[in-house]
């Protein structure tokens, strides 16, 4: 039997429509500064989404687009400026940023309250001990699907392939946060399938087309399919060999539609959460 398709799309715009209908009955007015440095075509694409998301929710969004060659220094002062400002209550710093910038520097520098990504420090630790206002929104958005779809990971072997700041360890801590094993593998991890193949929840987030075959998932599993990769053909692809694996899985989220725009719906909730409200 083919699995269920776990449709990102659709739950985004109920968070979405629910965040929209809090801000008017709370009569408040986040605002969201998006901040991107060059002129990574995907990146401006992502925040493109995500200020579409914000007039759609009824935030507040500025763009502050700089030149590569802008320099740290500038990028500092502007993300110093936005910490003070009062009608600004998120800060997202589109990364990567361009060679030459220092990435834990510049994260450092933002105000960990306004830190809706939460990458800095103080909210990392947060999220490691589980007493955080910001979850990082790739996991996060992760989570909110499994919600959706009726999977507690309680008890099940979850098994993450990546190892990134932004999604392998935050998305490993999350499911420890709700009582799943949790396995960790990554590029240097020689007995992949070995342990893929004991998954009852396999989240592969490392950026390469087909890594995760059928014969690497366990009957009725879930997967989660966290990347975006462009294929040559010009269409988006995540790391699940969709077709395939989609005939062994329970649940499988698809790419694009999946996770992407979960991520882009929880950001619109962190930034909510940051203007003081649950
Ligand atoms: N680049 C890729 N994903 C993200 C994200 O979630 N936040 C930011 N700021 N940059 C990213």
């Amino acid at each position: 039997m083919s699995a269920i398709i776990m449709d990102g799309n659709a739950l985004s715009k109920q968070i979405k429509k629910e965040i929209k209908l809090k801000i008017e009955q709370a009569g408040i007015r986040p605002g969201l500064a998006v901040v991107i440095v060059g002129e990574d075509a995907a990146s401006h694409v992502y925040v493109n989404h995500k200020q579409k998301d914000c007039a759609e929710c009824g935030i507040h969004s500025e763009r502050f687009a700089l030149a590569a060659d802008a320099g740290e220094e500038k990028l500092l002062a502007l993300i110093d400026e936005l910490n003070n400002r009062k009608d600004i209550h998120g800060i997202l710093v589109q990364m990567p940023l361009p060679k030459g910038y220092s990435e834990q520097k510049v994260i450092e520098a933002i105000a960990p309250e306004k830190d809706v990504d939460a990458f800095t420090l103080q909210n990392v630790g947060r999220v490691m001990v589980g007493d955080y206002t910001f979850a990082p929104c790739t996991p996060y958005g992760v989570m909110k699907l499994l919600e959706h779809y009726g999977i507690d990971p309680a008890g099940k072997h979850c098994v993450v392939v990546g190892r990134s700041n932004i999604v392998g360890k935050p998305q490993a801590m999350l499911m420890l946060h709700k009582h799943a094993t949790v396995t960790i593998c990554h590029s240097r991890t020689p007995n992949l399938t070995e342990i893929t193949r004991q998954a009852d929840i396999l989240v592969a987030a490392v950026g390469k087309i087909n890594l995760i075959t059928a014969d690497m998932v366990k009957a009725g599993a879930v997967v989660i399919d966290v990347a975006i990769n462009r294929h040559t053909d010009g269409k988006l692809y995540g790391d699940v060999d969709f077709d395939a694996v989609k005939e062994v899985a329970s649940h499988i989220t698809p790419v694009p539609g999946g996770v992407g725009p979960m991520t882009r719906a929880v950001l619109m909730q962190n930034t909510l959460n940051a203007a003081g409200v649950n």
